[in-house]
């Protein structure tokens, strides 16, 4: 066996033998690189005489060439071999139930969940959403609302009242959502068209109230605003907000004193079995306040009641909360308890919304 053949062997086995990349690529200096035992052998053919360049040419050449297709070879199944075993190592058990992540395993409260969907309902029929603060003063609280100073009316809310300032002005934590009619009034020309969820305040607590609880007002004012508009508004809402294709409402003549007239709703709903169902049944059961914008508070507003007129309604979110989800007792709403959030509340990524589904 010649020198060349010898070299040839030898190369070609270690190649063979190499077991990855990095292997390989060892073989591949030592044999072709700048000092490589191949590229020695090309630099003596410059030395050498034409006969016998022209004899040990083709033989160099050849090993070069021989010993390049091995490597190239020899990668190509190393690069095979190595996507193969990362391949099983990486494979994926599709029959494995999924793992949750941390976003999908926090819950959005009720009533979040609830001020979503009703905002959804009113967006949709041209509404915005309007807020104020929940530290008030007794004149958008009450005064400006049209409760006349010492009137009972004002006992009747449980008010909590905040230490006077330094001016004897004594605030109040808001007893509904109301002040904010009078703050949008004041600070938004007509039409208007708004919807304030909020918390509110009252000195009460048994198993359906509790001293913060949440309301939502609406307001509505432009030139010709209606009694009829103001039942087709609350019908829709309730069908949408309770899913189904039907409620009776009752209108049931009230007092307040910031609309005149002045109506307590209540809906139809059947409690067979301790379900309540809507749409249905012989019991009614009240949730809004609602009547004509006073003129009174029109004009406490600066509005022109001969020129503006409009309605409103005050609803309690807690309350619709309940009954649309069939929770029996409000305290735990505001407990904190994650067992209860676990169980009551909903997945964050479930948005509500008319076309996607309220709740899913
Ligand atoms: N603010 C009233 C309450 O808390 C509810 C209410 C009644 C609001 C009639 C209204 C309304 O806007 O028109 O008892």
């Amino acid at each position: 066996m010649t020198d060349l053949n010898h070299l040839e062997h030898d190369l070609l086995n270690q190649v063979e033998a190499a077991g990855d990349e990095a292997a390989l690529e060892t073989v591949r200096v030592s044999a072709l690189g700048k000092k490589g035992s191949v590229s020695e052998l090309l630099k003596t053919l410059g030395a050498m005489t034409p006969e016998e360049r022209k004899e040990r040419g083709p033989l160099i050449n050849g090993l070069r060439d021989k010993v390049q297709t091995a490597i190239v070879a020899k990668k190509e199944t190393l690069a095979e071999a190595a996507l193969d075993a990362r391949l099983s190592a990486e494979r994926v058990d599709v029959t494995l139930p999924v793992q949750e992540g941390p976003e999908t395993r926090g819950r959005i409260h009720p009533i979040s969940q609830v001020i979503e969907e009703l905002t959804a309902i009113f967006a949709d029929m041209g509404f915005s959403v309007a807020e104020g603060p929940d530290v008030e003063t007794d004149y958008l609280n009450f005064t400006a609302l049209n409760f006349p100073v010492g009137h009972p009316a004002r006992e009747m809310h449980d008010t909590f009242f905040l230490a006077p300032d330094e001016k004897g002005e004594r605030k109040v934590l808001r007893t509904h959502t109301s002040p904010v009619q009078i703050r949008t009034m004041t600070s938004q020309k007509p039409p208007i068209r708004v919807i304030i969820p909020g918390r509110t305040y009252r000195h009460d607590s048994d198993q359906t109230h509790t001293p913060m609880f949440h309301q939502v007002e609406g307001l509505v004012i432009d030139k010709q605003a209606n009694i009829a508009h103001l039942k087709w508004i609350l019908e829709e809402f309730c069908k949408t907000f309770f899913e189904v294709d039907q409620v009776k409402m009752r209108f049931r003549p009230s007092f307040f004193p910031f609309t005149e007239p002045s109506a307590e709703v209540d809906i139809q709903c059947s409690r067979k079995g301790g379900e309540i169902r809507f749409g249905e049944g012989e019991d009614w059961l009240e949730i809004l306040g609602c009547g004509m914008v006073h003129p009174n508070v029109l004009r406490n507003c600066g509005l022109d009641p001969d020129e503006y007129q409009g309605f409103a309604w005050g609803m309690g979110i807690d309350r619709i909360a309940m009954l649309k989800y069939g929770m029996p007792d409000l305290r735990p709403f505001f407990e904190a308890d994650v067992r209860w959030l676990n169980h009551y509340g909903f997945r964050p990524l479930d948005i509500p919304s008319l076309v996607g589904g309220l709740t899913s």
